[in-house]
């Protein structure tokens, strides 16, 4: 067998996927390559759809702008990515495609192999702060995990109502709120895309005190060590970073395509190598 897989998305030019599948192939001594598929948001999906249903991939990956618009050209998708109402990876199969979102099933991963405490106790109470597309990946895979006491502060709080309605063990806040209360959380994400280059010294909300033991997590990577990151590390708190929420979502695609868990050993650090140059 010999997988053909690839990334659609714009613009990709730089996308880490690429070399991250490349390892994983390496990793599970499988044969295979991982393509950019650059689609200019100027041509025809409709038309790029077409060509590729055609095409000899064994999976694909999608991203920004294309996570629901790939969905109409589904012939089957899986209930968590349904639910988070967008798709990231494509498994071609029998000539059909099903679509799932590996997203917050990879955040989650990274997140617990850092600190496998966490699966210990998932009664834990979760600051998730920001409401978009990344927050309901999360948000939904945390719920999926047996995380029950989830906080959503965001800018706008309708959003944030939006994405928590249905659960009744969720409450929303403003950021404001969220700044004020943040000593009473074990866990917080930071899911937005504030603080991330050129803007790096914004931070969604500023951190006076914080729980003793608490984490904080951040989905940006770039830079890794982020502001909130930065006061986090001051107030002596356990800090995740956000690339390797690129590798565990990745893995999950991988295994998805080929029944492979790939070992993720010393990736953590290369990947970090490369985005520090
Ligand atoms: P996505 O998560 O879909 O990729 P994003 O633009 O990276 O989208 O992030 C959207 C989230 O970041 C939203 O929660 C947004 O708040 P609103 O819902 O109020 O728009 C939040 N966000 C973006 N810029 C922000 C800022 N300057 N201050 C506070 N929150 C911000």
């Amino acid at each position: 067998m010999n997988y053909q897989f690839g990334l659609i998305g714009y613009p990709i030019k730089h996308s880490l996927s690429p070399w991250i599948h490349g390892e994983f192939l390496q990793r599970t001594n499988l044969k295979g390559s991982y393509e950019v598929i650059e689609i200019n948001p100027n041509d025809s999906f409709a038309e790029k759809m077409e060509t590729l249903k055609t095409s000899d991939l064994n999976g694909f990956n999608i991203t920004v702008p294309y996570k629901e618009k790939i969905i109409p050209y589904l012939d089957e998708i899986n209930e968590q990515a349904e639910k988070i109402g967008a798709v990231n990876t494509v498994l071609c199969k029998n000539g059909k495609w099903i679509g799932y979102n590996t997203d917050g099933i990879g955040y989650v991963r990274s997140l617990e192999n850092k600190f496998p405490q966490l699966k210990e106790d998932r009664s834990k109470r979760v600051l998730l702060l920001g409401a978009g597309g990344a927050a309901k990946g999360i948000f939904h895979a945390l719920i999926h995990s047996g995380y029950n006491q989830i906080t959503i502060a965001n800018r706008s709080l309708d959003k944030a109502e939006k994405l928590t309605a249905g659960n009744k063990n969720s409450e929303v806040l403003t950021l404001e709120e969220a700044e004020e209360k943040v000593s009473q959380y074990d866990l917080i994400i930071q899911t937005s895309s504030v603080g991330m280059k050129p803007n790096q010294e914004q931070s969604i909300i500023f951190m006076s005190t914080l729980k003793e033991n608490a984490i904080v997590s951040d989905i940006v990577y770039q830079p890794l060590m982020t502001q909130i990151l930065k006061q986090a590390n001051k107030l002596g708190a356990h800090i995740h970073f956000g690339h390797t929420m690129l590798l565990y979502q990745a893995q999950y695609a991988f295994e998805i395509w080929t029944n492979n868990r790939p070992s993720m050993d010393g990736l953590d650090k290369e990947l970090q190598n490369i985005l520090e140059g």
